[in-house]
């Protein structure tokens, strides 16, 4: 696992920018993996900003998408990711796949996902972001370290967490489609992003705590590919901050 502590989220976004248009441009990125919230905004922004053609070639998958909200509402994940990434990057919207949260059959829904990122030929990257409980897609806590694309009940603090983007909490659906914990551990490799105090525990736990379903993100130590690229707030709660900026700020020619 890699920890790269950085100053502000215009720098977080800049270096995950570079690292996927890079990986994209060299044909290592064909199948991108992206994240709503508010924590990979910057990336997107940065993406936005120096976006090139080539972008326009790959497919994405987005994590999770509610359940029961109408793809027209604009808190929907399809809205969120057609506003925020399909569009400002210059993808092609045939390519952009979302979880159908308003499927009649949501067990095939969550099972034709899967089958469509397979067929795509897996997901290279797949961007994070991290839930204050510790959640990545939509894995709330306690959910199983092997599942696949799969409905999830919301936990209340999620539901809290995200009703800044609604009229008030109760507004905020209870339930979500997300990509399952073993979905997102085959991604080839995997970038989570965190900003901020709030982020704290959960991305401790996460990078130096035990591989606990309690912490989904945990489970992301048992990735061989996986960076975890924060501002100094989100890793305060960390004990070897120290080392991890040696080790970035040493390391060898041919990984810079
Ligand atoms: C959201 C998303 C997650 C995201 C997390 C954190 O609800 N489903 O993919 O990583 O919660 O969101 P934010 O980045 O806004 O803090």
């Amino acid at each position: 696992m890699q920890v790269i502590i950085l100053d502000s989220a215009d720098e977080i976004g800049n270096y995950a920018a570079d690292l996927i248009l890079r990986g994209v441009e060299r044909s290592q990125i064909n199948v991108l993996g992206v994240a709503t919230g508010s924590s990979p905004l910057p990336v997107y922004a940065a993406l936005a900003r120096k976006r090139t053609d080539a972008l326009s070639r790959i497919s994405a998958f987005a994590l999770d998408e509610y359940v029961g909200l109408p793809y027209t509402h604009p808190q929907s994940y399809h809205a969120v990711i057609h506003r925020e990434v399909t569009v400002p990057l210059g993808l092609d919207p045939a390519r952009v796949h979302v979880p159908d949260g308003a499927a009649d059959d949501i067990e095939q829904a969550c099972a034709e996902y899967e089958t469509a990122i397979v067929a795509a030929g897996g997901i290279d990257l797949q961007l994070l972001g991290i839930g204050t409980t510790g959640h990545i897609g939509f894995n709330e806590p306690t959910s199983s370290l092997a599942s696949r694309t799969r409905i999830k009940t919301l936990t209340p603090a999620t539901r809290a967490d995200n009703a800044r983007f609604f009229g008030g909490p109760e507004d905020v659906p209870h339930h979500c489609i997300t990509q399952g914990l073993g979905t997102i551990m085959d991604a080839k490799s995997v970038l989570l992003v965190a900003q901020g105090a709030g982020k704290a525990h959960a991305v401790a736990q996460s990078i130096e705590g035990p591989v606990s379903s309690m912490f989904p993100g945990s489970l992301l130590q048992m990735h061989p590919r996986a960076t975890f690229v924060l501002d100094a707030e989100a890793a305060s709660e960390l004990t070897l901050t120290d080392y991890y900026r040696f080790v970035y700020e040493n390391r060898p020619e041919w990984q810079r």
